[in-house]
């Protein structure tokens, strides 16, 4: 028994050495983390369960038949986080770069299926030359079995994608299907088509780094949701964010209650919004005055900033917070902070996170460049969104809701559930001047008489009470007791049930 147990622990040890000390050593060089220590650091302490630690691919081609290494080039198993469960896979660079066979696809699918047996989320720590090359056709179809069960997953369980090194080809498909992208900066890149083929078939010269790393995705694209200056920051933010979601569509998020009273009032909200409705003001100083312990977790923080999407707590409770943000092109809503918030709200609404919305907009975004850019689509999207979704849903307007804009912004009218409006809310078609110059156009000539409909136009519309008149708005609150009448009414909605008329799926503008 004795030579059993100690052949065992040579195949373990075998496994867990990966590609060997050397290219350990160029991992670490590269200031990067192997797989197995960053599950170290991802999974609370001594709760991580291997699976198929002795799995080796089947390639003959090219030599590979006398190039086996246990595991194959990614670590899967299951473990904790803050003591609930999560399915990951880690992939090893150190194993032929970390490629995917078919072997390494059908371990991660093998994670994939038992995350969706048992409702659990599943966190991908990829690091990877993307195919494996010798295996040609094989590791293509096992990308595709991979994709395949990331849509099935989708809004089913939370799938989390961390790039820690590079994703290349097709395998950028497989985070990109995923609820969420975070990248680690310096040593991660995500693009189809490397620099070279860039070079070849465009002519245009750029390092990996312009082409698809984590500022780029993070700033340029939009498609990742974060970067982090290293591995290690990179995990315990995912640890952080784990704390929000449910493990599932079936479930709610995790109630993790502080000491901070639902009732605090916050006097300085009373001054927040300048008097002058033209001036800007941080709109995420209100979000961390409102929240649990100003405890607030963005999502995309540096990309289309004139909207704030991310996820905070109130009253213990996840909530999903949309805002806004007057700092930047006066929060106007354009095709990019529409895509943003759009796909925010659908997460939330997948996974029963109420959505709390801060409005202040002064319309969409005019322009060729907006138009031609599909604007009425893009921005149909948030609205789309919005109307959809069935999870307690509560506004504040705490200036401008002009417009289209109004109604997007989760408005009465798309079944929000509590409407709130600050008494210096403005709600109308338009700006008081842009709207006196088009119905009293013929009085454009005299600019006292035109001063004098836009004051009239001001005092009748520029203000909160023709809308509550109408039961638009169910309250006009104090903005320093925002965070009491929040609470309050998340605790209303606790219970809310509410379905959409049965179909395969809707047809959102895509
Ligand atoms: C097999 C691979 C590999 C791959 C890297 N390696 N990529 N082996 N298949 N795709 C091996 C290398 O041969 C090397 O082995 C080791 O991994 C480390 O690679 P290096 O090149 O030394 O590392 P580095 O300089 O850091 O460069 C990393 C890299 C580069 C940028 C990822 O390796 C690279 O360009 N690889 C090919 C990327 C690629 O074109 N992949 C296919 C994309 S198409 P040794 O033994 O020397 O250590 C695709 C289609 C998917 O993925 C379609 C799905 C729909």
């Amino acid at each position: 028994m004795q030579d059993i147990l100690d052949q065992l622990e040579k195949k373990r040890a075998a496994a867990r050495l990966g590609g060997g000390e050397k290219r350990i050593a160029a991992q670490h060089s590269k200031g990067k983390l192997t797989a197995r220590e960053r599950l170290e650091v991802l999974l609370d302490e001594g709760t991580f369960e291997e699976w198929d630690m002795f799995v080796e691919h089947r390639c003959v081609d090219f030599g590979m038949q006398d190039q086996k290494i246990p595991g194959d080039g990614v670590v899967t198993g299951y473990g904790m986080i803050n003591g609930r469960l999560v399915f990951v896979f880690s992939q090893d660079f150190t194993v032929f770069g970390g490629a995917l066979s078919e072997a390494h696809a059908e371990k991660i699918c093998k994670i994939m299926d038992q995350a969706m047996k048992v409702g659990a989320p599943v966190i991908g720590l990829n690091d990877s030359g993307g195919a494996r090359i010798q295996e040609g056709v094989a590791s293509l179809g096992g990308y595709a079995e991979v994709f395949q069960r990331n849509v099935m997953a989708s809004g089913v369980i939370p799938q989390i994608s961390m790039i820690m090194g590079p994703s290349a080809g097709g395998a950028v498909y497989s985070p990109a299907m995923t609820d969420f992208i975070f990248m680690v900066k310096d040593s991660s890149y995500m693009f189809v088509t490397g620099p070279e083929v860039v070079k070849t078939v465009t002519h245009e010269e750029v390092t990996a780094e312009e082409l698809g790393g984590a500022v780029t995705h993070n700033t340029k694209s939009g498609v990742a949701d974060g970067a982090f200056e290293n591995d290690v920051e990179a995990l315990l933010m995912l640890r952080r964010l784990y704390n929000y979601l449910p493990l599932n569509n079936r479930e709610k998020a995790p109630v993790r209650p502080s000491g901070d009273p639902i009732d605090r009032m916050d006097k300085s909200l009373d001054t927040l919004v300048p008097d002058n409705p033209n001036k800007p003001y941080d709109m995420k100083e209100l979000i961390l005055k409102t929240v649990d312990d100003g405890d607030f977790f963005e999502i995309q923080p540096d990309y289309a900033k004139n909207i704030i999407v991310g996820f905070a707590r109130m009253d213990g409770q996840t909530v999903g917070i949309v805002a806004n943000q007057p700092l930047v092109l006066a929060g106007c809503l354009d095709i990019k902070s529409s895509i943003k918030a759009a796909r925010f709200v659908r997460f939330c609404d997948a996974f029963n996170i109420p959505v709390v919305t801060f409005v202040d907009v002064p319309g969409f975004m005019p322009g060729t460049s907006q138009e031609y850019g599909g604007i009425i689509k893009h921005g149909a999207k948030l609205l789309y969104a919005y109307a959809e979704c069935t999870v307690p849903k509560i506004t504040v307007i705490t200036r401008k809701a002009y417009g289209g804009a109004y109604d997007v912004m989760a408005s009465k009218h798309l079944r929000g559930d509590v409407n709130f409006a600050w008494p210096n809310a403005e709600i109308a078609v338009m700006g008081a001047k842009g709207a006196v110059e088009i119905i009293f156009r013929e009085e454009k000539k005299d600019p006292a008489k035109l001063a004098e409909r836009e004051a009239e136009y001001k005092a009748r519309f520029a203000n909160p009470f023709v809308a509550g008149a109408r039961g638009f708005i169910d309250d006009v609150i104090l903005p320093s007791e925002t965070r009491k009448r929040i609470c309050r009414s998340l605790v209303m909605l606790k219970d809310k049930k509410i379905e959409n008329p049965w179909r395969k799926h809707g047809n959102i503008p895509l």
